[in-house]
């Protein structure tokens, strides 16, 4: 397995088999098994899969944790040459950005994602999907992949980049990997090394939560916000600050109507000083 850090590197190696296809996994490291579970379903649609590791400034707020962010660049090489990747990117903030001083984004072209990415999570993090559009923008260019894998645990992001390789005609296909999860339910995700073990074990209850709703719509019933209320005040008693819970439609996650058949719910929440996110989809 090839580590390269600048985008020179990185295009000489793919440049070695121009044939081959290339599979690509975007991330920002600290990898679990279900990043592992994209690379792995990468691998069996391309010839040659590159991860990138990349904690990207642009998509994090002023208050948020881009500082913390925990770098593993050593274990994560060590769980990739495992699953198979053939390439990790791993770039410097300055070679990915050379024009941008970490403040300033004035200087900096920056992709505007349709208003989809202004609800949900958008509506917290003002400017996250705009740096989340940019950098994968980018890093579809540097490496020109034929197919890409998105994890659907970032449900919004997903329909965000989407939209985005669709509007800007990016001639990349678009696959979504499957959430994979903790035995508890708990969505694996970065971010949950920065529970404490009684958080994690008390985490499994956002996705408990998403589980009732999904058994109510299953059941037939369609009082969506009255079913979403029901599962944030349980949240609230339990001590979780809740950012939202969502069904929405599966298809553009608009509001549904009664007549509705696909939806996903979902849901972000904030335990301790953790904010973690997760959703479900749901058919009947
Ligand atoms: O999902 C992530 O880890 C990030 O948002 C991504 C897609 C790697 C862009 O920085």
């Amino acid at each position: 397995m090839q580590v390269c850090h600048s985008v020179h590197e990185l295009r000489a190696f793919i440049a070695r088999d121009p044939q081959a296809k290339v599979g690509f996994v975007p991330t920002m490291g600290n990898l679990h098994a279900g990043h592992c579970q994209l690379v792995t379903q990468a691998k069996q649609l391309a010839e040659i899969v590159v991860v990138s590791i990349f904690v990207n400034p642009l998509q994090f707020g002023a208050n948020e944790d881009f500082g913390s962010y925990p770098r593993t660049l050593a274990a994560d090489c060590e769980k990739l040459e495992a699953v198979g990747a053939d390439v990790v990117f791993a770039p410097a903030v300055t070679e990915m950005y050379p024009d941008f001083d970490g403040h300033d984004l004035h200087q900096q072209v920056v992709i505007q994602p349709p208003a989809l990415a202004n609800d949900l999570c958008g509506a917290s993090r003002p400017g996250h999907f705009a740096g989340v559009a940019t950098v994968v923008a980018k890093l579809f260019h540097m490496v020109q992949p034929q197919v890409a894998v998105f994890g659907k645990k970032d449900y919004q992001q997903l329909m965000v980049i989407r939209a985005l390789v669709r509007q800007l005609n990016f001639n990349v296909e678009i696959v979504a990997g499957e959430t994979v999860r903790e035995s508890s339910g708990l969505a694996m995700s970065s971010r949950n090394s920065y529970l404490t073990p009684a958080e994690k074990t008390q985490a499994a209850q956002l996705y408990q939560q998403l589980q009732s709703i999904k058994q109510a719509l299953s059941a037939g019933q369609r009082d969506y916000a009255n079913l979403c209320a029901q599962a944030k005040s349980e949240l609230t008693e339990q001590g979780w600050q809740v950012d939202y819970v969502e069904i929405r439609r599966q298809t553009d996650l608009t509001l549904p109507n009664a007549g509705d058949h696909a939806w996903v719910i979902l849901a972000a929440a904030k335990l301790g000083n953790t904010r973690l996110i997760d959703n479900c989809e749901v058919r009947a």
